[in-house]
C-alpha cells in the first residue's frame, strides 16, 4: 500500500490510538498485520451500531427475524453456494522483494485496463508485455499471476480417526441465514415477505488489505436475507434502498459523502442479478461501504440440490410451494465505523488561534454522552458530582473525570465526541445550579441540577 493512501487517515488513526477507540491488533508482538482491536470507546460506538441497527431492522419490524448462527459451517455449504470455486482473487508474487500483489489492482492502476473475467495465462501474458513492475520495489521480477481462494480454511479432527477434515471460516454471514431458513419457516409465524436478520463474524484472507480498518481479514457484517416472491423484487430492491439511506442518515452521515452505484452486468457477483453499492467518499477515494444485491433463489436452489432439503415455501392457501428468492441488505460494521470516524473528525481552528479535534459524532452512536466534572479536585465538589454522575449512570454511558485542569478535560470529551458536559462549581453549592456544555457549539449554559437527567434525556 502507498504512502499516498495511508496519510489522509492518518489523524484519525492516532485519534483512534490515543483515545482508545481502535489498537493495532498483536502489538506487543510487533503487530498482525489488517487485525485490530476496538478499544474501551471503540467497543462503545460499535455496540451503539449494532445495537441501533437491531431495533431498527429487527424489533421494530414485524417482518423480519433475527439469527446468530454459527462461524463453522458444514464444508458442503461452500460448495453449493460458489464459494469453494469462484470466491478468489488473481494474484502475482513480486520474486525479488515478496511483495503479495492483485494482479488486477496492479492492472488498473498502471494500464487503465478491466482485467475481469480474464484467465490467469492472459493476465500473465499483459503484466509481462507490458513489463509491469512492482509497487513496492519496482523491479519487474514477477511469478506467473494465479487464483487464490479467499477463504481461510481450519482442519478439524474426524471423530474417530486420524485423518482431518478441511472448515472453512465464513466469508459472509448470508450462508449461516440460508442454512436455517428451513428452521425460521417451521418454527415461527413468518409470512412471505420476511427477512432473517444477523449481525457477526466474516474472515477473508484478502491479498491487499488496508486502509485502516476499511478492509480487513476479520470484519463484522451486519446482513439481511429478505424472502420473496420473484415478481416482486424489482419493488423490493427499490425499498431496500431507500430504507439503506435512511440508515445512512439515521446514523448521521453526510448526505453529500454518500451515492449510489450500479454494478456494471459483467462484473455481477456469481449469484447476482443485480447489485448497487452505497459508497462513500473516504479521504482515500470513494469506496463500497454497503451492499444491495438481488440474489435471485440462487443460493436456496443451490443449497436444496447439495443436501437433499428442498427449502421450499410452502402457500397453503394458494396451494403452491416454490423456492423464494432474496434480496439482500449488507451493512459492514468496521466500514460504518471507519465513514462515521471520517464524518465526524474535524480539525477546528478556534478564534484564540488553538486547534480542537472534535468528533462530531450524533448523539444516538456516541460512546460516551455525558461527562461530569467537579470544576476542582476538592471534596465537597467531588462529592456533589459523584452523586450527579451515580444518578444518571442507569440512564446513559457516562464518564466522571476530576484530574486535569477543566479546558483539558473539555478537549478530551471533545475527541471522544461526547456531545455534553456537566460541570459542579462553588456555585452549585450556593444555588444548585450547574454547567451544561454543548460539544459541537462550546456553548454552556446553567441549569438547575434537578433537571440535568431530563434535559439529556430529550436530547440524546
Ligand atoms: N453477503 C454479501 C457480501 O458479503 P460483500 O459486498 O462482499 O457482500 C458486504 O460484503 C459488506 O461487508 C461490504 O459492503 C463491506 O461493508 C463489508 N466488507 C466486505 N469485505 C470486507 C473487508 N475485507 N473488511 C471490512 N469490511 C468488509
Amino acid at each position: 500500500m502507498s504512502k499516498k493512501i495511508l496519510d489522509p487517515l492518518k489523524p484519525i488513526v492516532a485519534l483512534c490510538k490515543r483515545r482508545g477507540f481502535i489498537y493495532p491488533g498483536s502489538e506487543i508482538y510487533g503487530g498482525f498485520a489488517n487485525t485490530y482491536s476496538y478499544g474501551p470507546y471503540g467497543v462503545e460506538l460499535k455496540r451503539n451500531i449494532q445495537n441501533l441497527w437491531w431495533k431498527t431492522f429487527v424489533q421494530s419490524r414485524t417482518d423480519i427475524v433475527g439469527l446468530d448462527g454459527p462461524i463453522l459451517l458444514h464444508p458442503k455449504t461452500w460448495e453449493a453456494s460458489g464459494h469453494l470455486s469462484g470466491f478468489s482473487d488473481v494474484l502475482i508474487d513480486c520474486k525479488t522483494c515478496k511483495a503479495r500483489i492483485r494482479a488486477d489492482h496492479l492492472i488498473e492502476q498502471k494500464l487503465n485496463m478491466d482485467v475481469e473475467g480474464k484467465s490467469p495465462e492472459e493476465i500473465t501474458a499483459i503484466i509481462q508485455e507490458n513489463k509491469l513492475t512492482c509497487p513496492k520495489c519496482g523491479e519487474h521480477n514477477f511469478t506467473d499471476a494465479r487464483h487464490f481462494n479467499l477463504m481461510f480454511s481450519t482442519q478439524m479432527s474426524k471423530t474417530n480417526e486420524n485423518e482431518a477434515d478441511v472448515a472453512y471460516l465464513r466469508p459472509e454471514t448470508a450462508q449461516a441465514i440460508f442454512l436455517d431458513y428451513k428452521n425460521v419457516v417451521d418454527t415461527t409465524r413468518v409470512k412471505l415477505p420476511f427477512g432473517i436478520a444477523q449481525i457477526g463474524k466474516a474472515f477473508r484472507n484478502e491479498i491487499t488489505p488496508g486502509n485502516f480498518v476499511f478492509r480487513l481479514i476479520e470484519f463484522e457484517q451486519m446482513e439481511i436475507e429478505y424472502f420473496i416472491r420473484e415478481e416482486e423484487w424489482e419493488n423490493s430492491f427499490e425499498s431496500w434502498l431507500e430504507e439503506m439511506k435512511k440508515w445512512c442518515s439515521l446514523i448521521g452521515l453526510k448526505k453529500a459523502k454518500t451515492q449510489v452505484k450500479e454494478h456494471a452486468k459483467e462484473k455481477l457477483s456469481h449469484y447476482s442479478k443485480r447489485t448497487v453499492d452505497i459508497v462513500y467518499d473516504f479521504p482515500f477515494g470513494v469506496n463500497e461501504l454497503y451492499g444491495l444485491a438481488y440474489r435471485t433463489d440462487f443460493d436456496l436452489s443451490r443449497h436444496s440440490e447439495e443436501s437433499g432439503h428442498p427449502l421450499y415455501w410452502h402457500d397453503l392457501e394458494k396451494k403452491e410451494k416454490f423456492i423464494p428468492h432474496v434480496i439482500e441488505p449488507t451493512f459492514g460494521v468496521d466500514r460504518t465505523i471507519l465513514a462515521l470516524l471520517c464524518d465526524a473528525f474535524e480539525e477546528e481552528t478556534l478564534e484564540s488561534g488553538e486547534t480542537r479535534n472534535v468528533l462530531h459524532f450524533d448523539p444516538k452512536i456516541a460512546p460516551i454522552k455525558v461527562a461530569i466534572f467537579p470544576l476542582m479536585k476538592k471534596p465537597e465538589l467531588t462529592a456533589k458530582a459523584k452523586e450527579l454522575f451515580q444518578e444518571v449512570l442507569p440512564y446513559f454511558a457516562a464518564e466522571y473525570d476530576e484530574t486535569g485542569a477543566i479546558g483539558k478535560r473539555y478537549r478530551r470529551q471533545d475527541e471522544l465526541g461526547t456531545p455534553f458536559c456537566v460541570t459542579i462549581d462553588y456555585d452549585t453549592l450556593e444555588d444548585n445550579t450547574v454547567t451544561l456544555r454543548e460539544r459541537d457549539s462550546m456553548k454552556q449554559i446553567r441549569i438547575p441540577i434537578k433537571d440535568v437527567k431530563r434535559t439529556l434525556l430529550e436530547k440524546i
